[in-house]
């Protein structure tokens, strides 16, 4: 399941333009540093893995013009990218990446290194898509034929280079064969489980079908999930997890009713620097994300919203974490 979120073609980076799918299928082109930078923060790209591979494109493009302070304005393009959104971890992990190719190739001179760094920022793309696979093996442990499984948000293809990390499991599930039915959080506010998960998975032929995030409790109570699946932008030193909002609500459903809770993510996701939950940096979003939908206002101008967009999900929760390695544990 490789859906050309992020592509180097020809000299040009594009990208799929999240925010408009699926009544829209549209790329947008990136030339600069600056406009990778806005891609991530206005959710045109979004997912962790898939920040860290965009924003590593463009760190290779800080490279691209001929400037006589190409060297001291990458550290600062770097610095910059860091910055486009808080909690993904796979962001910084990425740049770090992309430093270590540049102290190497920087003494080729610019030109040279910038052909060195897109090099590198499309191993990484690759790597992710080898990754996720991986996962979604791993994860097969935990999907029988015949079962009905819950996901929140979108970790999916749209989220990496290909494949996901929670959706590799059912695409890997349903290309051995086994039958499966997705419930799909619609996940307020940018709504990526009614946009984008259902669209993915419809892409990969598997039955699914999309609730309002309300109703995931209850289906988890009435025994209709064997399991929920989820990803994670970053995992703390003792496996607390930070995913999108509501995520911590589902995994309390979860614990109370006995249904494994399992989080898949590859290592690239794990912050050893932060100890605990209570360090992960969440995100906070406009408020005005969830007064409206598509621009279209659903209250009162004077109205205001509060709109966290990740919460912590405590390992003690979490059945399992899987990565391209298998399950892992602090
Ligand atoms: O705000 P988003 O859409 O970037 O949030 C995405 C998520 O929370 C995903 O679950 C997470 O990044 C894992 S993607 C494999």
């Amino acid at each position: 399941m490789d859906l050309k979120t992020v592509l180097y073609e020809k000299g040009i980076l594009s990208v799929l333009d999240q925010r408009r799918l699926p009544l829209e299928e549209k790329r947008v082109v990136l030339n600069t540093v600056q406009a990778v930078y806005e891609a991530i923060r206005a959710m045109i790209v979004r997912g962790a893995p898939l920040i860290g591979i965009t924003a590593a494109y463009g760190a290779a493009l800080s490279l691209k013009e001929d400037k006589k302070t190409w060297e001291k304005d990458f550290y600062r393009d770097l610095e910059y990218l860091s910055q486009a959104r808080p909690t993904a971890i796979n962001l910084k992990w990425a740049l770090q990446q992309m430093e270590k190719a540049f102290e190497t190739a920087k003494g080729h001179g610019r030109k040279a290194a910038f052909e060195e760094l897109i090099r590198e920022a499309c191993a990484l793309r690759d790597e992710d898509a080898r990754l996720c696979r991986r996962i979604g093996e791993h994860l097969q442990s935990y999907i029988r034929d015949g079962g009905s499984y819950l996901t929140h948000c979108n970790a999916g293809a749209l989220a990496t280079a290909a494949y996901g990390t929670a959706l590799s499991g059912f695409y890997v599930a349903r290309e051995q064969g086994k039958t499966i039915f997705v419930w799909v959080d619609e996940t307020r506010p940018w709504l990526q489980g009614l946009r984008l998960t259902s669209w993915e998975l419809s892409k990969g032929n598997i039955p699914h079908k999309i609730i309002a995030d309300s109703a995931a409790a209850f289906l988890v109570s009435r025994q209709k999930v064997d399991a929920v699946f989820v990803g994670a932008d970053r995992i703390a030193a003792n496996g607390d997890t930070a995913n999108k909002i509501g995520t911590y609500g589902l995994s309390l459903a979860c614990r109370a009713h006995h249904i494994p809770f399992i989080v898949a993510a590859p290592k690239s996701t794990f912050d050893p620097d932060c100890p605990d939950g209570d360090a992960i940096p969440i995100e906070k979003r406009p408020g005005g994300e969830i007064l409206q939908i598509n621009g279209t206002p659903l209250t009162l101008s004077d109205e205001e919203g509060y709109n966290p967009a990740f919460d912590i999900t405590p390992f003690a929760h979490i059945t399992a974490v899987i990565t391209e390695e298998g399950p892992w544990i602090p």
